[in-house]
């Protein structure tokens, strides 16, 4: 990206994300409760789901989006998060228990009665990087021998970036002649998908379903045959995994109904009434946390493609080089970068299934160094799910 470019960008960025914050400030918006599918309903019926979706998943139907772009500097882990080792006494990669994940769901559907078996051929995965850790990535993937899942079940697409600015909007540089640039936020992976050709080679191998999930959670369910039957039973067009809230103030993205399309409200969004309304049966009205693990149709993702995102400004540490030449670290916020968020597309859609696990079994992010939804509670978690370390 020239700096010429990148000054224009960062204008159009700017321009976009005031015009966000006017309308949100603006708009209250309607925001009404989005009534999940719960782990009791689900298990009443989950015979029949898990056959439905294992059908689905033998026919090809169903293909996997693993956004791997983000730069975690929560983390602090000099290199791509997916590549962290977090066995104690084995090697044990992020990226592998999200394999190791895969392959047990796999194994499910193809145990389940009347389906064939299902292999990687019939559930491709692509995966998001950006050009801040793409040869990183794909190295690392080869290296071992992408986790006997074959080279030729993986893709790799990388999003775009985007350039960021001090907070009166002036373009940051790295060097020279080179602008400040991060990833452009986890919203923009179809049309980057799309760009990369892989829309069409995925319906060629008859995907007509995306599972879209995040590269932080290491006990992700991921094509996971009862979220997939689950979803197509209840006749939605989406499906967003979620956990139960653990209490009102809990600073977690929920589910919601917002002028009238699905819609992920965020924690200060809500009001104090609104964050500790119950319903009926005692449970939180707005209690659905999201954990970023997504059902989408492409028939819905082809039409949303053309839609302009709100873009939204996130304050952070940005370094760069100063007009005397001299290269700066801050240690405190310094600008803007900008970022399109998946958290966003909820709103295009006509409906969307909020399918609640239990969080014990299926949620062990790993954002911090330290303390909640750190490597060390994530291991605690794998532990008691049985998984050695
Ligand atoms: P996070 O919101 O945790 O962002 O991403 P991050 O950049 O990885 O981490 P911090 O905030 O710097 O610590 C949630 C998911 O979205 C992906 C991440 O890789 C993770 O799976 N993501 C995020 C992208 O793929 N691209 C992005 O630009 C941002």
């Amino acid at each position: 990206m020239t700096k010429e470019e990148a000054q224009e960008l960062v204008a159009d960025y700017r321009r976009a994300a005031l015009l966000h914050q006017q309308k949100e400030a603006k708009e209250e918006g309607d925001i009404q409760p989005l009534k999940p599918l719960t782990v009791k309903e689900r298990k009443a019926n989950e015979a029949l789901y898990r056959k439905v979706g294992s059908e689905w998943m033998a026919k090809k139907a169903l293909g996997l989006v693993l956004l791997a772009g983000g730069m975690g500097t929560r983390l602090g882990y000099d290199g791509p998060k997916g590549t962290l080792n977090i066995g104690e006494t084995k090697e044990l990669y992020i990226f592998e228990c999200l394999f190791h994940n895969l392959r047990e769901q796999l194994n499910i559907a193809s145990a389940c009665e009347g389906s064939s078996d299902v292999t990687p051929t019939d559930v491709p995965v692509c995966i998001m990087t950006s050009d801040k850790n793409d040869e990183r990535t794909r190295d690392f993937f080869k290296e071992h021998d992408y986790f006997g899942y074959g080279q030729e079940n993986i893709y790799f697409f990388t999003q775009e970036m985007a350039p960021a600015c001090d907070y009166e909007g002036n373009l940051l540089m790295e060097d020279e002649n080179t602008p400040a640039t991060s990833p452009n936020g986890n919203g923009g992976w179809y049309s980057s998908m799309q760009k990369a050709g892989l829309v069409d080679i995925l319906k060629g191998r008859g995907v007509s379903w995306l599972n879209v999930f995040g590269v932080d959670n290491v006990l992700a369910k991921i094509a996971d045959p009862l979220f997939f039957g689950a979803v197509i039973s209840s006749g939605k067009t989406s499906g967003s995994k979620t956990v139960a809230k653990k209490s009102p103030q809990e600073k977690v993205g929920v589910m919601c109904k917002k002028n009238g399309h699905p819609a992920i409200v965020e924690y200060y969004e809500l009001s104090e009434e609104q964050a500790g309304a119950r319903a009926e049966d005692g449970s939180l009205c707005f209690g659905m946390g999201v954990i970023l693990n997504y059902l989408f149709r492409l028939t819905d993702l082809d039409r949303i493609a053309g839609e302009h995102m709100p873009v939204h400004l996130a304050e952070k540490k940005i370094p760069y080089m100063d007009g005397d030449g001299i290269f700066h670290k801050p240690e405190e916020p310094n600008g803007y970068k900008f970022e399109i968020l998946i958290t966003d597309l909820l709103a295009y859609l006509t409906d969307c299934l909020p399918y609640e696990v239990v969080r014990e079994e299926e949620f062990a992010p790993i954002k911090n160094k330290e303390g909640v939804d750190s490597v060390e509670s994530a291991r605690e978690l794998l532990r008691k799910n049985g998984v050695k370390l």
